[in-house]
């Protein structure tokens, strides 16, 4: 059922998600069991409290559920509308948004506007995003409109023209190789002259047995994703003694926590780090803080989804740690994987119906198996190389070769097999207006992220057919198209 259901919705704006729950959930039917409780669904086929536009039809509200959007790091609210929607459905969607199910409708005292999907006449979801903050209307209308091919119904907030979010603010900063002594009492690092070297990324771990926060900065990471709090999975109903009880998972989970004590993951997933708590995980919860996880992130770090969009380092550029299997970076591939399943095992979840779910997270997933068509009107370049596209100012343009993949996330999707040129807006630099680039020129206080600053990219053949990919950000595609030189 899960296909009427555009789950992502706005979270398709994320600019590096790594816990998309909606991608593995609803699929598989499996996420009943990941029920976040209290689901409060209407008993009958909706005779639903609240708003006044119910009464009947398609328009019937059947519950609604409350979460935070990863991308707007803010609450939004969806109402499940529609007689097609039964509680199952409603109660697996909302637990793949980490939500709280109610049965009324989605009621604030201000709101931005709605959003309402595309879906079936008779199961839909409507959006409500509430605030009052007039600078946030354009993201929110571009994104239902843009990104979930919606219809957006702006509230009196956002009626009136208003000011553009800017694009110059929390854009995503580049990874640095960041090489220290080691603290006082380590023993000696393993790079050169006895430094230690972490990069400061999200996947970058420092090495094994030390801290990530000891040898690099959770700053540039918490720019690499949406950051929000984020509450755990509701733990079991019955209290987990195995750390007391069984000295063997005692110690595997130790050496669980003590890789992820090494990698950029504590910046959002071990709370005294965060800026105001974790999202989901948090080695520091009460008791076993492996119950923080939920389904789909055992699965996840287990390796059983493919998590391969959100990009990974080579383990030799790592200090050792991969993330090309696992989902949690780890010295040791089956090690990790065996815990994780084992968890899975112990929470009586099968791990066999992850096996066909597509890679996760789905923002990135479709990102890149998007195929583009031609340019329109406003896209493309001209014959003097200027580059025009749509949707706002850019800090990434890309011209590939006209059957290049799509660009990924760095630090290793960022490339494809055909890039020929790549334009890159420092994080500190200014957004470019469309117009004002022109191919194979990095204007001054601009970057140049292929080829190598200083080279020229190979001249554009007339005639043939080549790939615009415009970014506003990291992950945020605006301009994706095919034109044929001039
Ligand atoms: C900048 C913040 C940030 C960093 C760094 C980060 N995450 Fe997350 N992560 C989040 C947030 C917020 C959520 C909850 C919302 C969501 O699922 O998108 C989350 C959720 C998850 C989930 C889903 C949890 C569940 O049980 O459903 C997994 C798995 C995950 N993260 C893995 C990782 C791993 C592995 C790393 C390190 C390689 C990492 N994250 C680094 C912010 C971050």
């Amino acid at each position: 059922m899960s296909g009427r259901i555009s789950a992502l919705v706005l979270t398709s704006l994320v600019v590096v998600g790594c816990g998309d729950p909606a991608g593995s959930a609803g699929e598989t039917g499996s996420s009943g069991t990941t029920g976040g409780g209290e689901t409060g669904a209407p008993t009958s086929g909706g005779e639903a409290s609240g708003s006044g536009d119910s009464g009947g039809g398609e328009d019937e509200l059947q519950g609604s559920c409350v979460y935070v959007n990863p991308f707007s790091m803010g609450e939004e609210c969806r109402e499940y509308r529609g007689g097609g929607w039964s509680e199952a459905d409603q109660a697996a969607d909302c637990a793949a948004q980490m939500g709280t199910a109610s049965a009324g409708a989605c009621e604030y005292p201000a709101t931005l506007g709605a959003c309402v999907l595309p879906g079936e006449a008779d199961a839909y979801l409507r959006l409500v995003f509430p605030g009052d903050d007039p600078s946030q209307c354009q993201l929110t209308q571009a994104g239902c409109e843009l990104f979930a091919k919606g219809t957006f119904t702006p509230s009196p907030v956002c009626e009136d023209p208003n000011p553009p979010a800017d694009p110059n603010a929390g854009v995503f900063e580049w990874p640095t190789l960041e090489c220290v002594a080691p603290l006082q009492g380590e023993p000696a690092g393993m790079s050169e002259g006895g430094q230690v070297c972490t990069w400061s990324m999200i996947g970058g771990c420092t090495e094994e047995g030390r801290r990530f926060a000891d040898y690099s900065s959770c700053e540039p990471v918490l720019t690499q994703r949406p950051y929000a709090a984020v509450p755990p999975y509701p733990p079991p109903a019955e209290p987990d003694t195995r750390l007391q009880d069984d000295p063997d998972y005692a110690a595997e989970q130790a050496w669980v926590t003590k890789q992820v004590e090494s990698c950029g993951c504590v910046c959002c997933h071990q709370a005294s780090l965060t800026p105001s708590g974790a999202g989901v995980w948090d080695i520091e919860a009460e008791g076993n803080w492996i119950n923080t996880f939920s389904p789909y992130g055992l699965a996840f770090a287990a390796g059983l989804l493919d998590s391969s969009p959100l990009g990974a380092y080579p383990a030799a550029e790592n200090n050792g740690f991969d993330r090309m299997t696992t989902g949690l970076p780890t010295t040791d591939i089956a090690r990790m994987q065996a815990f994780f399943v084992a968890e899975l095992k112990h929470r009586g979840i099968d791990t066999a119906q992850y096996a066909d779910d597509p890679p996760t997270p789905k923002i990135f997933y479709d990102q890149e198996i998007y195929e583009p068509g031609a340019c329109a009107a406003g896209q493309g370049v001209a014959a003097d190389g200027t580059i025009e596209w749509t949707g706002g100012p850019a800090r990434y343009v890309y011209v590939l070769a006209g059957d290049a993949g799509n660009p990924g996330v760095p630090p290793n999707r960022d490339l494809p097999a055909g890039t020929l040129w790549r334009l890159d807006v420092p994080s500190d630099g200014a957004a470019q207006a469309s117009g004002s680039v022109r191919y194979g020129v990095a204007g001054k206080g601009l970057g140049q992220g292929f080829p190598q600053q200083g080279e020229a990219p190979a001249p554009l053949v007339a005639g043939d057919t080549y790939y615009l990919y415009v970014l506003a950000d990291i992950g945020v595609p605006i301009t994706r198209c095919l034109f044929t030189a001039k």
